[in-house]
């Protein structure tokens, strides 16, 4: 079992390679990479789909309209940010905020993944379909799953996931955001039910690959897109 501080030193190690991440076309029109923030030692994780225009100009996840209603929600079962960790499944905006495309989630999923390794949660709260899907493998459909809890291997460890309506969706639609608050007030509960039990033998996930397109050559005078970026303590808060 790792401790928190190694937790924060590997995880801020991973973020340190994410931020030149050139495996995908999103790396030529973001701002910032925008990696996640919060606790890595938090036993809940949200992941959501991509950074908005707020958050690749600022660096940081969750930082617009669907952020502050994240927080209340947050709020609302006693917690705060610095008690999580919010991340997406891409770490770099799509241009005008288009969905994801396969390529870019299959490129960004191992920064996903070592995160999920390396912060051990309890319960992880998929916001929306792209997260979803993702991590269960599967096309259901989040108005199928939200509020379903099961226990899924997810990398080497069996967490609970916690399927909800992405908070952007619930912003415009009322009976979405009732969904989302009465499935929300349902976290605390999953988390005091603990860790699942894990599986006997457990597959170590793979180290990450250099962050670079491996089909790309390398080209010395290429200056990756980390303008105004956050330091790592900034964007993993370091509470
Ligand atoms: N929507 C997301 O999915 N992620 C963010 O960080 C902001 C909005």
């Amino acid at each position: 079992m790792r401790t928190a501080s190694e937790r924060r030193e590997l995880l801020k190690a991973v973020y340190e390679g994410a931020r030149e991440c050139t495996r995908c076309p999103l790396s030529q029109t973001r701002t910032t990479v925008v990696f996640g923030a919060g606790n890595a030692d938090a036993d809940l994780m949200f992941i959501g789909e991509a950074p908005g225009a707020n958050e690749d100009r600022m660096g940081l996840p969750f930082v617009g309209q669907a952020g502050k209603l994240l927080d209340k929600l947050l709020a609302e079962i006693g917690m705060e940010r610095g008690d999580v960790f919010i991340c997406n499944t891409l770490k770099c905006r799509p241009p005008d905020n288009r969905d994801p495309h396969p390529n870019e989630i299959e490129a960004c999923q191992d920064y996903l993944r070592r995160q999920v390794d390396l912060i051990e949660p309890t319960v992880i709260c998929t916001l929306g379909n792209f997260s979803t899907k993702l991590l269960r493998e599967d096309t259901t459909g989040i108005s199928r799953l939200h509020g379903h809890e099961e226990v899924r291997i997810i990398g080497p460890r069996a967490v609970r996931l916690y399927p909800l309506y992405h908070p952007a969706a619930a912003l415009y639609t009322p009976s979405t955001l009732e969904a989302l608050r009465t499935d929300f007030h349902r976290i605390p509960e999953l988390l005091a039910l603990g860790p699942p039990e894990q599986p006997e033998q457990s597959e170590p996930i793979p180290e990450l690959d250099d962050p670079a397109d491996p089909d790309e050559d390398e080209d010395e005078d290429e200056e990756p897109s980390t303008r105004g970026e956050p330091e790592p303590a900034a964007q993993l808060g370091l509470f």
